[in-house]
């Protein structure tokens, strides 16, 4: 069959591990008889340079014309890149949001899982890490602080800034449902997570979250207090299964799950709408600090890939050979520098960015 992809590199490592995962999809291509035809799309920082917009509407129609879009990464250094003195909605994260709510991209689901190969590099207690994880956060993604509103304003020469959370009940059952039905599909479990001791989103969170679990009798489900599951995520990772939570929440707990799998690299997402479309991205962020270089670790990426063979293009035996492929690639040792052993490193192999998408790629 022939599918068309859309690709954003962005910035920083986003032109490296898109590539490397390209390849990927090319092996995939080659081996399973599909072609896959690629249109480039600008967003984030490389998209303000070329057009003084982070996202323009003819990126977004292209983005909405394809079957899947696979993404790298946007945005730079915050603190030196002159994109961060535009005022915040010329800033590259606002094309990334703007794009994720103009195809209603509310599901963001991101698998975090310890290969037991990469267990030396988890930064877990050893018998933490021995014990293993294998969670999915599903964040809510178009919703929240994120897209509430906002405004700085100064009062008697006070400023004084504002964002406001809000949810409906329909943007919570709908990310609830999700959850449930990908619990269904796993270890059946659903833990909740919010702030219902301070704030009255999270209350209506429980409220509708409980609704929805009516029409789900065979899954258990849990509330657990965003802090406490900071906590638990570092003490004991193996209790979560499906973990369902709130845009904000999501962000900062997705991160935390992608450390303890060893590296931000390793982490991959899937963003859904209502259709079959979707905005495949690592998780981690653009790391401008090792741009360029080829050392970044693009088995998120591919990982993400991954996902977008199986969630927009039906094609699961392919995505079952690009994860088995990865795992292969681990088994013989091969590792990005992010994702080392702490020590003993016999017999691995230390390669760069795109070595690891031909080795990948080879193992297809
Ligand atoms: C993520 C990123 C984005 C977010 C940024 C780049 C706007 O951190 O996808 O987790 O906060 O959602
Ligand atoms: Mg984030």
């Amino acid at each position: 069959m022939d599918y068309n992809i859309g690709v954003i590199a962005g910035d920083g490592i986003g032109p490296e591990i898109t590539d490397a995962a390209w390849t990927v999809l090319g092996k995939v291509a080659e081996k399973y008889g599909h072609s896959f035809s690629r249109t480039d799309i600008l967003m984030g920082g490389c998209s303000i340079d070329a057009t003084g917009e982070p996202l323009t509407d003819e990126a977004i129609e292209s983005a909405k014309a394809q079957d899947a879009v696979l993404m790298g990464s946007i945005g730079g250094n915050t603190s030196t890149s002159p994109w961060y003195r535009l005022p915040p909605e010329k800033r590259p994260e606002a094309g990334l949001l703007k794009l994720r709510k103009s195809l209603g991209l509310f599901a963001n689901l991101r698998p975090a899982y310890l290969y037991p190969q990469l267990k030396e590099a988890c930064p877990l207690k050893e018998a933490t890490a021995d014990k293993g994880f294998d969670m999915i956060i599903v964040r809510e993604l178009t919703g929240g602080l994120y897209f509430g509103e906002r405004h700085t304003e100064s009062y008697n020469g006070v400023i004084q800034a504002t964002d406001t959370l809000t949810y409906n009940e329909n943007e919570i059952r709908r990310i609830a449902i999700k959850a449930f039905e990908i619990a269904r599909k796993r270890r059946k479990k659903v833990t909740s997570v919010d702030k219902a001791n301070v704030l009255d989103s999270s209350r209506l969170w429980r409220k509708v979250t409980e609704e929805v679990w009516a029409d789900y009798p065979d899954v258990e489900l849990s509330h657990m207090l965003v802090d406490n599951c900071a906590m638990q995520l570092v003490r004991d990772p193996a209790q979560f299964d499906v973990v369902l939570t709130e845009n904000m929440f999501g962000d900062i707990l997705s991160d935390e799950a992608a450390m303890i799998t060893g590296s931000l690299g390793m982490l991959s997402s899937a963003s859904l709408n209502e259709t079959k479309f979707g905005l495949y991205e690592p998780s981690g962020g653009s790391a401008p600090d090792i741009a360029g270089q080829d050392i970044a670790n693009p088995i998120a990426t591919i990982l993400s890939a991954a996902m977008l063979l199986r969630y927009s293009l039906d094609l699961d035996t392919e995505a079952d050979a690009v994860e088995n492929a990865v795992r292969q690639v681990l088994d013989d040792g091969i590792r990005t520098r992010d994702i080392l052993p702490r020590e003993g490193a016999e017999s691995i192999t230390t390669v760069g960015c795109k070595q690891m998408g031909e080795e990948v790629a080879k193992r297809i």
